[in-house]
C-alpha cells in the first residue's frame, strides 16, 4: 500500500480558509437570536434549516450521508478496504442561548474540510473516513447533554427516559424528534446504539473554551482527558401568599429557599480545595413569578465538574445533605432532587494522542498536553471508541457568550492537524 506516496501529498495540505469562513458565517445564520449571538434549539426550525446546510456540503464533498432515528448525521468517505472499522470525526452545531458561532461548529465544518483538504491531496483512505454530527451536545431543550453521543455509546437507562422526557413547552421529545423529521417511535431510539468497535477512532477538532493556547501563544492543544460532568435539578415548594400580607414569621417561601441552595452550592464547590472543582446554578425559575407573590414554587438546574470523579461526587453528596437541611429549616418540601447526569471523566487513547503529535510537528505547529474542563460528544465516544481531541485557541477563552471568535488561521491549523491524524489513523 502506497504510504509513502500518500504522506508526499500530505506534505502539502491546503486548507480553503476563505470559504471555510463563510460556512461558519453561513452558518451562525441560522439562529433564533440576533448576531453576534447564536441560539440553535435542538429540532427548532433553524436547527433543521442547519442541518440541511450540513447535509449539502457532505454531499458537495463527495460524502454519503445518513442519519439515524434521532438525527445524527454521518458523511462516509469509502476506504479501499470498507470492511475495516472507519475512523471517525466530528461534532456539533447546536447553540445554547445567546451563545457563539464557533462551538462545536469548527468541529463539524471543519471536519468536512478537512476531509475536502484530504481529497484534493489526492489522499486514498484505507479505513473509510466518517464524518459526524451529533445530535444535540447542549442540554437546552431536554435537560440532556450528549443525547446523540450518549445514545451512541448504548446508554439504555437514556431511551427508557426518553419515553416520558418533555421540554419547557410539555413538548415530548418524540413528537419534537418527528416534527423536525426523525423518529416518533420510541421502539426506533436504541437503533442509534453503536456496537463497540463500530470506529477504530474518533478525533473531535474543537475551540479550547479556555485561555491557555491563546496566552501561551501555541496553536494545539492535544487533550489527554475530559473532566467528569454532572447535573442536577432541583424543587422546592412552599405556600406561596400575598407578599404584603403574609407576614414574616409565617412564611415558607421557596425562593429563599432556593436562593440558599444556589450559595451551599459555591461554598461545596470551594470546601474542595481543588481550582479543578467547579460549580454553576444557571437555572433559577421563581412561581408564580410575581413581584407581589411569595414563591410558592423554585427550580434550580445545577452544573458541577472536575476532573476528580471522586471529589466532584462528595460536592453533590454535599448539595443534597444542604437541600434537605434548607427545606427542613424553612417549612418547605423538597419535591425534587435528581441527578440528571453523573458522568465519568474520560481518558484519551495513546495510540490518537500519538497520530494527533505526531502531525502537529510535521506541521510545525508547537502543541500542548490539556484537559478539556468542558464536555463533548468526545466524552461518550469514548465508551466505543479510542478517544482523542484536538483544541485551538480563542480569543480570550471566552464561550457560551456572543463574544466567542476564533481566528481562520487557528480554526485552519486544527483543520490540518485534523486531516493529517484522520489520514495517519485511516492507513494504521
Ligand atoms: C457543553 O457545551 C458544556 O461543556 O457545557
Ligand atoms: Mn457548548
Ligand atoms: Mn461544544
Ligand atoms: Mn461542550
Amino acid at each position: 500500500y502506497p504510504i509513502h506516496e500518500s504522506h508526499s501529498h500530505l506534505s502539502s495540505l491546503s486548507v480553503d480558509a476563505q470559504s471555510l469562513q463563510k460556512q461558519i458565517d453561513e452558518l451562525s445564520t441560522f439562529s433564533d437570536t440576533p448576531a453576534p449571538s447564536v441560539t440553535r434549539i435542538l429540532y427548532s426550525e433553524k436547527d433543521v434549516l442547519a442541518r440541511r446546510f450540513i447535509k449539502n456540503l457532505m454531499g458537495l464533498s463527495g460524502l454519503s450521508v445518513r442519519e439515524d432515528a434521532v438525527g445524527n448525521i454521518f458523511g462516509r468517505w469509502e476506504g479501499s478496504n470498507p470492511e475495516l472499522s472507519a475512523v471517525a470525526t466530528g461534532s456539533h452545531i447546536d447553540a445554547i442561548p445567546y451563545s457563539g458561532k464557533y462551538d462545536g461548529v469548527v468541529g463539524v465544518l471543519g471536519a468536512i474540510e478537512a476531509i475536502n483538504v484530504l481529497i484534493r491531496s489526492g489522499f486514498k483512505p484505507k479505513r473509510s473516513l466518517e464524518v459526524i454530527m451529533f445530535t444535540s451536545e447542549e442540554p437546552t431543550r431536554f435537560g440532556i447533554s450528549c443525547l446523540g453521543s450518549r445514545l451512541m455509546a448504548g446508554i439504555e437507562a437514556l431511551v427508557e427516559a426518553l419515553k416520558t422526557t418533555v421540554d419547557g413547552q410539555n413538548i415530548s421529545f418524540l413528537d419534537a424528534s418527528h416534527s423536525a423529521g426523525y423518529t416518533k417511535d420510541h421502539n426506533d431510539v436504541s437503533s442509534v446504539f453503536l456496537k463497540k468497535g463500530s470506529y477504530s477512532a474518533f478525533v473531535e477538532l474543537h475551540i479550547e473554551q479556555g485561555p491557555i493556547l491563546e496566552e501561551e501563544g501555541i496553536p494545539i492543544g492535544i487533550v489527554t482527558a475530559i473532566a467528569a460532568p454532572a447535573s442536577i435539578r432541583v424543587e422546592f415548594q412552599g405556600n406561596g401568599g400575598h407578599a404584603g400580607a403574609v407576614l414574616m414569621p409565617n412564611r415558607n417561601d421557596a425562593g429563599l429557599a432556593a436562593a440558599e441552595l444556589a450559595l451551599a452550592v459555591e461554598r461545596h464547590v470551594l470546601e474542595s480545595g481543588s481550582i479543578d472543582t467547579v460549580g454553576t446554578v444557571g437555572i433559577l425559575e421563581l412561581h408564580p413569578g410575581a413581584i407581589n407573590s411569595i414563591p410558592s414554587k423554585s427550580h434550580l438546574e445545577i452544573d458541577t465538574r472536575d476532573i476528580d470523579e471522586e471529589r466532584r461526587n462528595i460536592v453533590i453528596e454535599k448539595i443534597h445533605q444542604s437541600a434537605i437541611s434548607i427545606a427542613t429549616k424553612r417549612g418547605v418540601s423538597l419535591s425534587e432532587f435528581k441527578i440528571i447526569n453523573q458522568d465519568p471523566p474520560a481518558l484519551s487513547e495513546k495510540s490518537i494522542l500519538d497520530a494527533m503529535e505526531a502531525s502537529s510537528k510535521e506541521l510545525d505547529l508547537t502543541q500542548k498536553l490539556m484537559i478539556s474542563r468542558a464536555y463533548h460528544d468526545s466524552l461518550f465516544m469514548a465508551r466505543i471508541s479510542p478517544m482523542g481531541m484536538i483544541f485551538i485557541p480563542c480569543y480570550r477563552g471566552y464561550s457560551h457568550k456572543p463574544e466567542e471568535y476564533s481566528s481562520i488561521q487557528d480554526i485552519s491549523n486544527g483543520v490540518k492537524v485534523l486531516a493529517l491524524t484522520l489520514a495517519k489513523l485511516s492507513l494504521q
